[in-house]
């Protein structure tokens, strides 16, 4: 007898088969091909190309050498977790037992997917930004919510008060707040976050923020949401190593909510990946323990870089709006003469050697269609790949029949 396709169901239902059964493609693949198999830089991930703090990589190696190799405890490790309550106490004064309120997850991808299935029932609302974190519409389709957007406005984008009035009402479940933001660089003012905190509490809603760029923001003190009055006890707070360590490989997240609702997540993320990265975890209790210096330091390191991109591109005569934190920087590409940028990105290795991604590739249809010219690049590599890759965007020739 043969099996059905009824299987694919849920997968079909979130968008993530396509028509014909296969992982439907998506354009960060294409455009990792494409720098691949044209030998163009690939500014289109957001990794780093170089290593991050040698004491932290040295306890690694330490940690394998002394045989944490093996299943650590369902939260995380004590070591970890310490270190993790210690960073938020110091770095934001909020105070978090690490034994009840901090899980240790593979990355934030699990912290995101834990907690969103932990919380969501079938037909609940969860609102984010737009453009969005590809994983929040997976995920929200899995747990067959619904996805609610609030765009943020070209050229500083920041949502409009207003709209996020609209937007959240009494059958919104989760407010999910990426900031710094993933695709834009934007980071949101305290005005906005406080009214993200009012409106969750007027609607009786979770906030869960996804803070994964915490220490790469460039010119302001980074203010986590739980930090906010009134937020504490209906706030998930996820964040990860992999950005501020340059260690995305290593997939080290974590998340810190009140007890309640961490043991709602943590009954969903022992059956995920139960635990993840033993000797990784007190590596990067090392690098949560590292001085001031390294801290202000990588983010000083990512705005000279962010500037050194953003110049090539202005050169190259794209409209830039500078981020103010995270690894991207948006540039439109109409002034060129270009009103699609998944054509444009496509061509882009050809006319200058360097790869980007669409921003409409983080846009349900509506805002992708208003957003088509903008593309993201990622300035999270080596100053002389950038510089590389900033003189040849500055030689970008448009072909003249545009
Ligand atoms: C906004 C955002 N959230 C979550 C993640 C995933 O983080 P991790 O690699 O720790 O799973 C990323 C990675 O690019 C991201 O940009």
């Amino acid at each position: 007898m043969t099996i059905s396709g009824g299987w694919k169901r849920t997968a079909r239902g979130a968008g993530l088969l396509g028509p014909d059964g296969s992982i439907a493609s998506t354009i960060f693949a294409e455009m990792s091909a494409l720098a691949q198999s044209t030998g163009a830089i690939n500014l289109g991930q957001g990794f780093p190309d170089e290593d991050g703090p040698p004491e932290v990589l040295e306890a690694a190696r330490r940690a394998i050498s002394e045989g944490y190799n093996q299943y650590p405890p369902g939260l995380g490790m004590p070591v970890l977790r310490d270190a993790i309550a210690t960073h938020q106490k110091r770095f934001y004064g909020l105070d978090v037992d690490p034994d009840r309120e901090v899980l240790v997850t593979a990355g934030a991808t699990e912290a995101i997917a834990a907690t969103l299935l932990a919380l969501l029932d079938a037909g609940d609302e969860v609102v984010t930004l737009e453009p969005f974190y590809d994983e929040y519409g997976a995920i929200v389709g899995l747990a067959n919510g619904v996805h609610r957007t609030v765009p943020l406005l070209a050229p500083h984008f920041l949502p409009d008060h207003d709209r996020l009035r609209s937007t959240i009402n009494d059958r919104t479940r989760v407010i999910l707040v990426n900031n710094p933001h993933n695709p834009t660089g934007a980071v949101l003012p305290k005005e906005t976050l406080e009214l993200i905190v009012e409106l969750a509490h007027k609607h009786d809603a979770l906030i869960v923020t996804d803070e994964v760029y915490e220490h790469l923001v460039f010119d302001q003190p980074h203010i986590p949401v739980a930090s906010l009055p009134g937020a504490r006890e209906r706030t998930v707070s996820i964040s990860s190593a992999g950005k501020t360590f340059n260690t995305t490989g290593w997939k080290i997240g974590w998340l810190t909510a009140p007890r309640e609702i961490l043991t709602a997540i943590l009954a969903v993320k022992q059956f995920l990946t139960f635990v993840n990265g033993a000797p990784f975890q007190p590596a990067i209790a090392v690098g949560l323990a590292l001085p001031d210096s390294f801290f202000t330091g990588v983010a000083a390191g990512l705005k000279a870089k962010s500037r050194l991109l953003s110049a090539g591109l202005t050169a190259a005569g794209f409209e830039v709006s500078a981020p103010e934190g995270g690894y991207f920087v948006v540039a439109d590409a109409r002034p060129l003469g270009f009103t699609d940028g998944a054509a444009f990105c496509r061509e882009l290795p050809r006319l200058a050697g360097v790869v980007g991604v669409p921003i409409s590739a983080f846009c349900h249809d509506e805002l992708a269609a208003e957003y088509s010219s903008l593309v993201r690049f990622a300035f999270c590599k080596r100053t002389e790949v950038l510089e590389q890759a900033a003189a040849q965007l500055a030689e970008l020739q448009v072909p003249a029949a545009r």
